[in-house]
């Protein structure tokens, strides 16, 4: 069992939690994810390593409750245990020195760039970061972001922080203005899909991680399979990093929303 130690609300249905798993902190590579349950019964729930304290052997993990079982994860509070972490799982982000780097995170996924931003940024590269959410609430994780990029750009719908827009067009002013030698994004599929048609467009090399239902997350079950360059790989070990412009984003988004009724029926389930 594995205990949470902290837990924090980030924004409407967005929460940070610490937990003991001195194992993982002591491993986890930028990129890398855990598999965690929060009971023996509970659906298996992929969360990518937003940080690690080797020191504690704790790990963070930011998470938006978005069906039961990432509201039963809320439901935990500190000194509760989860029954099962698996990790650090997945092949690491390739940090090295490119030159310049654009990162690209929009909404929860800013959580998963964040540990990509840092390593970058150590890695001696200029970083140039961009986050995007619906409003400035959600803008997560901004002052460590800024920490360790050179130029940090914000991008809201409503236009409540920095400017009003979605994320591509803070690409496209950046692309216009320098030589980027290569991208991230990370966030819902949708910006993921046009995030990488807009580096395609500049000839910019871009990654994204994908995020599909996993439940072994060793390579044995296939419920992770997505479509790249033509082949089947799995996303849990093969990636979760794949080249944007290599995905086929019509069969990723389509097998994303597969059981969507049915996520929404035991969310509704259980709030009642
Ligand atoms: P959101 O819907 O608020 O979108 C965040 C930003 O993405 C927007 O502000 C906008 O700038 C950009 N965006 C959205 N649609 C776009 C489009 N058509 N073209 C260009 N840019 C666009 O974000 P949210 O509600 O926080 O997103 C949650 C989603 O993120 C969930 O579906 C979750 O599965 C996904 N997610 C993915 C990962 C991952 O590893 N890929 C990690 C965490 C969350
Ligand atoms: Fe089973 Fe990836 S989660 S093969």
């Amino acid at each position: 069992m594995f205990k949470m130690t902290e837990k924090r609300k980030l924004a409407e249905k967005e929460y940070e939690i610490w937990v003991e798993a001195p194992r993982v902190a002591e491993k986890a590579k930028p990129g890398q994810f855990v598999i965690l349950r929060t009971t023996a019964f509970g659906e298996r729930i992929p969360l990518t390593i937003v940080k690690t304290d080797p020191l504690s052997g704790r790990v963070c993990l930011i998470f938006q409750v978005i069906g039961k079982s990432t509201a039963e994860l809320a439901a935990l509070n500190p000194n509760d245990r989860l029954q099962d972490f698996v990790g650090p799982l997945g092949m690491p982000s390739e940090i090295k020195n490119y030159g310049t780097v654009l990162l690209v995170g929009g909404g929860v996924g800013i959580a998963a760039l964040f540990p990509i931003v840092k390593g970058l940024k150590e890695a001696g590269n200029r970083v140039i970061t961009v986050l995007g959410a619906k409003t400035r609430e959600l803008v997560i994780l901004k002052e460590e972001c800024r920490a360790f990029s050179d130029q940090l750009i914000v991008m809201t719908d409503d236009g409540s922080d920095g400017n009003q827009g979605l994320v591509t067009a803070a690409m496209e002013d950046v692309f216009l203005r320098e030589t980027v030698d290569v991208a991230w994004a990370i966030g819902p599929s949708v910006m993921m899909k046009f995030a990488a048609k807009m580096a395609q467009n500049y000839d910019v090399p871009i990654y994204v991680s994908l995020n599909p239902i996993m439940i072994d997350g060793t390579g044995m079950c296939g419920g992770c399979r997505v479509t790249v360059a033509d082949s089947v790989k799995f996303a849990c070990v093969d990636g979760p990093e794949f080249l944007g412009t290599e995905v086929n984003w019509e069969e990723f988004i389509q097998r994303m929303k597969q059981y969507s009724r049915e996520e929404t029926d035991s969310y509704e389930a259980y709030i009642r």
